[in-house]
């Protein structure tokens, strides 16, 4: 839908009424940025000291913070203003779920990913991990297996872990430098008491979108094992290089009868301190209704006033900012490739196809684990994730956040590029 029919719509469904007098005129129209790179700039660093950010907590003694999955910029100023319009009302009282809501979600997954989401699939829900403990609780029993393909995004087996449940691995494989998933492998993992695959699309922190030829044979494979699949889909909204995102649930009929999406505007807006900003899309009504009785039992379907303003901002306005900020993104991945390829020998960085994260390949400086992290966090001040936090196969790499300006990248290559000539 063009962006002029969605806003007639948006008014038809209230929307307008229902949001704040004014935020939505000014989502849609008054907050417009000029153009590309007029209104925001990714090459200013931004001081983040004193606003309790985690990941810059880390950056001490002159060290870089480029661990934690958030990004460095500030958000874009159309959901910036959105958020100053709400505040600006002060109230911030008991909030219901506006129509606008709905259609945003429904507008952006139309426009940006390609998928027809039908109102009824579409839900508020916590934060993604939040959503996927919820889900584990809803379709799983203790001592239940929940698959997950490692090296992947480490809460997805710790909270299964901690739940109770069994975690099983399937771990990718990795053939000339890129990943694949094992789909023979998953044929023999899966048993009778296997009920869910806990699917990273695009996944962290390889970086891989996944292809819809892919994620069908995997549809196909486990709804045949009568599995169900989990799809964290929150750094959809940045793939690299003009690729495009594969919503799982769009990929064919059968990722619709077994699928539940997890995703949220945090990533790609860089809102992750406003938790419970998720979503989730669920197409089969079974699962959806299984899954929201334990979300209303819980009281956690009901997101802040600020998510919602934060959202709706966020998928109604053209996507300007965002495209501008995956094209720096992708710019500043050829940046570290070219310059990683260039030397150090040892370290090969594993080109993402969607997010700022860069998964570098160490295992070429033959270090023990604790010395590669002493390397990077301790020699080089460069604070990163541990590859081996990942799960099966992240022994030996690290992971790298690029999500911040240019300069600051530059000093960590090169920190890392004289920490490992004085190996
Ligand atoms: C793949 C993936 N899923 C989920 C999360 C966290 O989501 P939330 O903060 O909504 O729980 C992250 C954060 O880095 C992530 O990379």
């Amino acid at each position: 839908m063009k962006r002029r029919a969605f806003l007639k719509s948006a008014a038809a469904a209230g929307a307008a009424s229902l949001l704040p007098a004014g935020v939505l005129g000014s989502v849609l129209s008054g907050c417009k940025p000029a153009g590309a790179g007029a209104s925001w700039n990714f090459d200013e660093v931004i001081d983040r000291s004193g606003t309790w950010s985690i990941k810059q907590s880390r950056a001490v003694d002159g060290k870089l913070a480029m661990w934690i999955a958030d990004m460095d910029f500030k958000t874009d100023p159309v959901v910036r203003a959105a958020l100053e319009q709400r505040i600006d009302r002060d109230v911030m009282g008991y909030t219901f779920t506006p129509e606008a809501y709905y259609e945003a979600l429904m507008h952006w997954e139309r426009t940006r990913h390609g998928f027809e989401v039908e109102r009824e699939w579409v839900g508020a829900c916590p934060g993604v991990i939040g959503s996927i403990c919820q889900a584990y609780l809803t379709f799983t029993e203790p001592g239940d297996r929940i698959v997950v393909q490692p090296p992947v995004y480490n809460p997805f087996r710790d909270f299964a872990v901690r739940l109770g449940r069994e975690v099983v691995d399937n771990p990718l494989v990795c053939r000339d430098g890129r990943y694949e998933m094992d789909l023979e492998g998953l044929e023999r993992v899966l048993d009778a008491r296997t009920k869910v695959l806990v699917l990273c699309n695009p996944h962290n922190p390889v970086g891989i979108l996944w292809s819809r030829e892919t994620l069908a044979r995997l549809a196909e494979i486990c709804e045949r094992h009568g599995v169900i699949v989990f799809s964290d889909e929150i750094h959809a909204d940045l793939p690299l290089y003009g690729r495009r995102h594969v919503p799982f649930c769009s990929a064919c009929d059968a990722a619709a009868r077994i699928g539940l999406t997890f995703a949220a505007p945090t990533k790609s807006f860089n809102l992750a301190g406003l938790t419970g900003t998720a979503y989730c899309i669920i197409p089969d009504p079974e699962k959806r209704k299984r899954f929201y009785d334990t979300l209303r039992s819980v009281k956690q379907s009901e997101p802040s006033v600020l998510s919602l303003v934060a959202t709706i901002a966020a998928y109604t306005h053209e996507p300007e900012w965002l495209d501008s900020l995956t094209h720096y993104l992708d710019g500043t991945v050829d940046y570290v490739m070219d310059s990683l390829e260039a030397g150090p020998a040892g370290i090969k960085a594993v080109r993402p196809e969607a997010s700022f994260l860069v998964w570098l390949d160490c295992r070429g400086l033959q270090l023990s684990q604790p010395d590669l992290m002493h390397l990077f966090n301790e020699e080089a001040g460069v604070v990163v994730n541990d590859g081996s936090s990942y799960g099966t196969g992240g022994e030996g790499f690290v992971r790298l956040n690029v999500g911040c300006p240019r300069s600051v990248v530059a000093e960590a290559v090169s920190r890392i590029r004289d920490a490992v000539a004085k190996l």
